[in-house]
């Protein structure tokens, strides 16, 4: 069994994301801004979108942070958005997600330039990314191609199953691994909450990925010898024992699935870095657009 090291992965392309910008610096030229939008007060997402702007600092990059109340209506973020599509000190940015009840997301993700979207969620992007097009492909999708890439897993013909459908994970990835290429060429399910004999299809699959954010959903016994395990949950359980009170945890029983897997994504330390290494990808291949 390999571990699919996602904090050591994410971390060679930030530096390979630091020696770009070094380049730019070097050229005397304006670094990648990166922006990001939050509205409300949730704990998990002000934590990654502060991990984002963290990581943007670390390796070089401009960033803006803006955070807006719970209460904000959908015009007066639509009124940001307007603003940061009409920046030009701005290459890309994001809407943290998910939003208020009060606000629209669809009409959120239309309102984002796609030539900003750094995501890849506005319609355009993702059409492109279904038709093969150059694109800004999103983030977490992003970062399990390029680990498979990095540790050379074959996905050539194999059967790939995605549980969850969300368009931030599911969706997406069913339709990258489909493609032709590599890391692609796969045979594609695509599961979600009323598939049927959900566990007898998991059984099936050479590559399993599990975006469902439901903590231990997949058990040993439910997936096959020397299958590929890319865990996506990332679901905050209460732990007094540990100083934030809270611990991350995935939808794989990994103890006991890291003994029948030939690659497994730990949870921490997998996908979840390589979402935020990914982001800056993005934004660094904005700017290099804008240069153009
Ligand atoms: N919420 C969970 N994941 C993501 C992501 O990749 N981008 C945004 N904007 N919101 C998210």
């Amino acid at each position: 069994m390999k571990i699919l090291d996602g904090k050591k992965v994410s971390n060679d392309i930030k530096n390979e994301i630091a020696a770009e910008v070094q380049k730019i610096k070097d050229r005397g030229e304006k670094v990648p801004h990166l922006a990001a939008v939050i509205v409300g007060n949730d704990g998990a997402s002000l934590t990654y979108v502060g991990s984002k702007v963290r990581a943007c600092e670390r390796i070089g990059f401009e960033s803006t942070l803006v955070k807006m109340p719970s209460t904000t209506s959908e015009i007066e973020l639509l009124t940001k958005i307007e603003e940061l599509n009409n920046n030009s000190n701005i290459d890309g940015f994001i809407v943290q997600l998910p939003l208020p009840p009060q606000i629209d997301t669809q009409k959120v993700l239309l309102a984002v330039d796609p030539d900003k979207d750094v995501d890849g969620f506005h319609p355009m992007n993702f059409g492109k990314m279904a038709l093969d097009m150059s694109t800004f492909i999103p983030a977490t999708p992003f970062g399990i191609l390029e680990l498979l890439e990095r540790y050379e897993v074959d996905t050539k013909g194999k059967h790939t199953v995605v549980i969850g459908r969300s368009h931030i994970v599911g969706r997406p990835m069913s339709i990258l691994m489909g493609r032709k290429g590599w890391p692609g060429n796969s045979t594609v399910t695509l599961t979600h909450s009323h598939t049927k004999n959900i566990t007898q299809i998991i059984s099936q699959a050479d590559i399993v990925i599990s975006a469902l954010g439901v903590p231990g959903f997949l058990k040993a016994e439910m997936v096959k010898d020397d299958a590929v395990v890319i865990d996506v949950g990332i679901t905050r359980v209460t732990d007094d024992s540990t100083e934030k009170g809270y611990k991350i945890v995935g939808d794989v029983d990994f103890d006991n699935v890291s003994k029948k897997a030939s690659f497994i994504t730990p949870v921490p330390g997998g996908v979840g870095p390589m979402t935020i290494a990914m982001l800056l990808k993005n934004t660094l291949l904005a700017r290099e657009r804008h240069r153009k």
